[in-house]
């Protein structure tokens, strides 16, 4: 390296260091590594929802071409003991805990055999006689099983009321009563999830498509009875997870357990169709919120009310009551989660759990109040800024929703707006515009990490992160390299499997501020170990090691949240009933930026995540065959390109000394938070029509 190259800036927009590896096609996924003698594995669903196997006919099966084994439940090898999420407990009983469970795998030569053989398998199953025992899928409020939980998901109390709250609204001069209703959603990554595992000497290797993979390295240990030191799980490149893939998921416990079984290795690639009932999904959510103000827009008392469901074998609640605990000031304050476990499959995680609904159904709320007191809603908000954290009275490490809001309202022309609902039409269109605020926390996680100095002047940075799409491998080299004072292209990075220093999975808009945290107390440590050095470097270098254990734990007395301000502008079609988005702007506050370029997409990305929330995105649960409907990106729609339109993601600089050494939050989730709501205030503000169910397909709006 010229001594004179200029040491990396963070926040400068690096591209993505493995940019043309992904581009050329060099970077290999988990299903693109087929070691000698692979075979292939494809599991085959339950067909009901409910009931009991009786039977699992292999014979058909095991006479297809090429087929090597069938298994089941009666002679699939046992866990050694069971795992904590129950949906991993796969081929181990009888019983159907919801529809497309898998009930068999079948291992052949080819991906092709594999299939056929598993269309093979003969399955009966059997009620009380012999039909399937009657399910029960379907939410509702007074669902009688309904019950309030101890914990939502995050480990928040699921119930918490500071002062008296129905007295406080019943009093209130300015009164809004409402609901709204979020559909079950899915993670749909352009990867589907697939795994390949090969086990041999005793030891097993198995690539993943997953956000973390000491996480999974820990599962298949524990449920075969290995050494955790035996067992090696790589995840070097990921085609997306956003939750969907922050656990481990049955295909990869499948895949090892049919390595382990026929000694080949195998590989398992889920077809999409599988994805809605084996990889969590949002569970729906119906929200009542009763806000209650003072006639200036002072809040007196917010109820926020949430009902969702979860599955039989595993009790998650989606904590969507929890951002108004966070977002304003009341004295009277309930927010409260019951949930309703049904024969479903098990929700998990899906970009922001809790705040996306949640934040959604708030900030609608928040819009109708703003309505009711004939407020700007951007001064609503302003009103309502609360100077410490509401629940806790902690004071906020950094905050700066009100700037956001101020920064978004200039950028987009806000003051320009005639408040009044339907007044702007352009031939056949309504057109309107709307506004809501964005949170997400700060989470971080202890994480270790190693570096090392090379003779020749480079740098090589160890960490066991995951890149699941995001540039989290970039903005590492660039935390690392401006912690040597060296530039971007000294330093190497290598992520992805379980043989680097222990590392927290890419989740809760966590990664780069745990991974990096431990990245740059090892550039430190590195920097003063070559600085003690006397003489030219050995031959294997110098290396220094970090574990942030004790510091990434320490509780701060700083309540830690990321903020932000989304409008949008959409134009409602009055012939069809098609709403689309003419613009999006969103503002954030997010600590400092350590990569223009990639924190920007992931912005964005969330913006686009949210419009489809808004707009397009809805997974139906079928009353009659107990699973969901849409089961391919063709029913599943996501945005495409046509739907996305001019999208602009701004930041406010923010310089909060409180957060790890970067300054940094999340960028990950903060950006689908809130999105769909302004969009939904602003269909409101186009049409004078309060829709109150996710999607605003044009068979409501109609
Ligand atoms: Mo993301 S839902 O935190 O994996």
């Amino acid at each position: 390296m010229a001594a004179t190259a200029t040491p990396h800036l963070l926040g400068t927009p690096a591209e993505r260091v493995e940019g043309r590896a992904k581009v050329t096609g060099a970077a290999r996924y988990a299903a693109e590594h087929t070691p000698p003698g692979c075979a292939y594995a494809w599991p085959v669903p339950a067909g009901v929802a409910c009931g009991r196997l009786t039977g699992v006919d292999i014979t058909d099966a095991m006479a297809q071409p090429g087929a090597i084994a069938v298994l089941t439940p009666f002679n699939a090898p046992r866990f050694a003991a069971p795992p904590d999420d129950a949906e991993l407990d796969v081929l181990q009983y009888d019983s159907v805990p919801h529809r497309g469970w898998y009930v068999a795998l079948a291992v052949a030569d080819t991906p092709e055999n594999a299939r056929a053989a598993a269309a093979a398998v003969r399955v009966t199953c059997a009620g009380h006689g012999d039909e399937p025992e009657p399910h029960d899928v379907v939410l509702a409020e007074d669902h009688p099983d309904a019950y309030t939980p101890e914990k939502a998901n995050g480990g928040h109390p699921a119930h918490r009321e500071r002062g008296d709250t129905a007295a406080a609204f019943a009093s209130a001069p300015v009164r809004v009563d409402t609901g709204y209703r979020v559909p079950p959603l899915h993670n749909h990554p352009m990867e589907p999830h697939a795994a390949t595992a090969h086990y041999a000497g005793g030891r097993l290797t198995v690539y993943d498509s997953c956000q973390g993979t000491g996480p999974v390295r820990a599962v298949l240990a524990a449920l075969f009875d290995l050494p955790e030191d035996r067992v090696t799980v790589v995840a070097e490149h990921v085609g997306g997870g956003f939750g969907g893939k922050g656990t481990p998921r049955p295909h990869v416990v499948l895949a090892a357990m049919a390595a382990i079984h026929t000694g080949r290795p195998v590989k398992l690639a889920l077809p999409r169709r599988h994805l809605p009932s084996v990889t969590g999904h949002r569970a729906p959510t119906l929200h009542r919120l009763r806000l209650g103000a003072e006639t200036d827009g002072t809040l007196v008392s917010v109820s926020h009310e949430v009902t969702t469901h979860t599955s039989r074998v595993n009790e998650f609640v989606e904590q969507a009551a929890v951002p108004a605990r966070v977002m304003y000031g009341s004295p009277h304050s309930l927010t409260t989660h019951r949930v309703v476990p049904l024969d479903v499959p098990s929700p998990s995680w899906m970009r922001a759990p809790g705040e996306t609904p949640g934040m959604y159904a708030l900030e609608s709320a928040m819009d109708e109040l703003a309505g009711a007191l004939g407020m700007d809603p951007v001064d609503l908000r302003v009103r309502n800024d609360p100077a410490t954290e509401p629940d806790s009275g902690r004071p906020f490490s950094s905050r700066h929703l009100v700037e956001c809001l101020r920064e978004g309202a200039r950028r987009f022309g806000w003051d320009r707006r005639d408040p009044r609902p339907a007044a702007h039409r352009e031939g056949p269109f309504l057109v309107g515009t709307g506004v809501a605020a964005s949170t997400y926390p700060v989470l971080v996680s202890p994480s270790a990490a190693s570096a090392t100095a090379h003779p020749d002047g480079t740098f090589t940075v160890r960490v066991n992160a995951t890149d699941i799409g995001t540039g989290a491998r970039t903005v590492l080299a660039q935390v690392a390299a401006a912690a040597l004072a060296v530039p971007l292209e000294a330093v190497r990075i290598e992520i992805g499997s379980t043989r680097l220093p222990r590392a927290p999975l890419a989740g809760g808009s966590s990664g780069t501020a745990s991974w990096g945290w431990a990245v740059h107390r090892a550039c430190e440590a590195l920097t003063r170990t070559v600085a003690r050095h006397a003489g030219p470097l050995p031959d294997g270098g110098l290396t220094a090691t970090a574990d942030t254990a004790d510091e990434a734990r320490r509780t701060p007395p700083y309540a830690r949240h990321a903020f932000g301000a989304q409008f949008a502008e959409v134009r409602v079609d009055t012939v069809t009933g098609e709403v689309r988005v003419r613009r999006m702007l969103g503002v954030f506050a997010v600590g400092r930026v350590l990569n223009a370029r990639t924190a920007r997409s992931q912005l964005v990305g969330g913006m686009v995540m949210g419009l489809g929330m808004a707009l397009t995105e809805h997974s139906t649960m079928d009353a009659a065959h107990g699973d969901f409907t849409e089961c391919d990106l063709a029913s599943y729609h996501v945005p495409a390109h046509a739907d996305v339109p001019d999208i602009e993601a701004h930041w406010i600089d923010e310089d909060d000394t409180l957060l790890n050494p970067m300054g940094s939050k999340g960028v990950g989730e903060i950006g689908t938070t809130g999105a769909a709501a302004a969009i939904g205030n602003a269909v409101h503000h186009a049409t004078g029509v309060r829709f109150r169910e996710l999607p605003l397909t044009p068979d409501r709006v109609l």
